[in-house]
């Protein structure tokens, strides 16, 4: 059948079978392959994109079902040669090492900021009633909301600092710190 996808602001008219996930219409028609496959079992978060702004696992959902959807890929998040904010604050912080879960967890990472700025709460927000603001969003806070995306690399401390750099916070443990400090210039990752 055909389906018509718009995927970083672009349309594309594929013809697929309907049970060909959004994970592999990326990969194996649009040659997209910034989302990782991971597990392809929605355990491990490699593959998350956006789509109308809230992260989702590509490889759970069907391509067929998001027409007159805006999905957005890693490879959509830059302006130009310009980098997201995010995207930057992972290279200045070593929130990555092999790299696979990367562009997942920048997506997560992204879809997150926009997920309190419209506040939503978590398991482990303390009121229920009073949503965190980004400015006082707690290492907890990030650490929770970032659960669904795993690191095989364990660069966790990295990510979590990655995300406190975007909302003007300070790195999050001496470990990150040291992190920072040791890699030198990171302009040429
Ligand atoms: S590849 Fe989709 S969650 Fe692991
Ligand atoms: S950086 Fe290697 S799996 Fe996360």
């Amino acid at each position: 059948m055909n389906v018509t996808l718009t995927v970083n602001g672009k349309q594309h008219t594929l013809t697929i079978e309907p049970r060909v996930t959004l994970l592999d219409a990326l990969g194996e028609y649009l040659r997209l392959v910034g989302s990782k496959k991971g597990c392809d079992h929605g355990q491990c978060g490699a593959c998350t994109v956006l789509i109308d702004g809230q992260r989702v696992y590509s490889c759970l959902a069907l391509a067929v079902m998001q027409e007159g959807k805006e999905i957005v890929t890693i490879e959509g998040l830059a302006t130009g040669d310009t980098l997201h904010p995010v995207q930057e604050a992972f290279i200045d912080n070593d929130g990555f090492q092999c790299g696979y879960c990367t562009p997942g967890q920048i997506c997560a990472s992204v879809a997150l900021l926009e997920e309190v700025k419209r506040g939503c709460v978590s398991a482990v927000t303390p009121d229920l009633h009073s949503p965190p603001q980004l400015a006082e969003l707690s290492e907890a806070e990030i650490k929770e909301r970032l659960s669904g995306n795993l690191c095989r690399c364990s660069a966790y401390n990295g990510i979590v600092a990655a995300v406190q750099q975007v909302i003007g916070q300070k790195a999050p443990s001496p470990v990150a710190a040291v992190m920072v400090s040791e890699s030198g210039d990171n302009s040429a990752l």
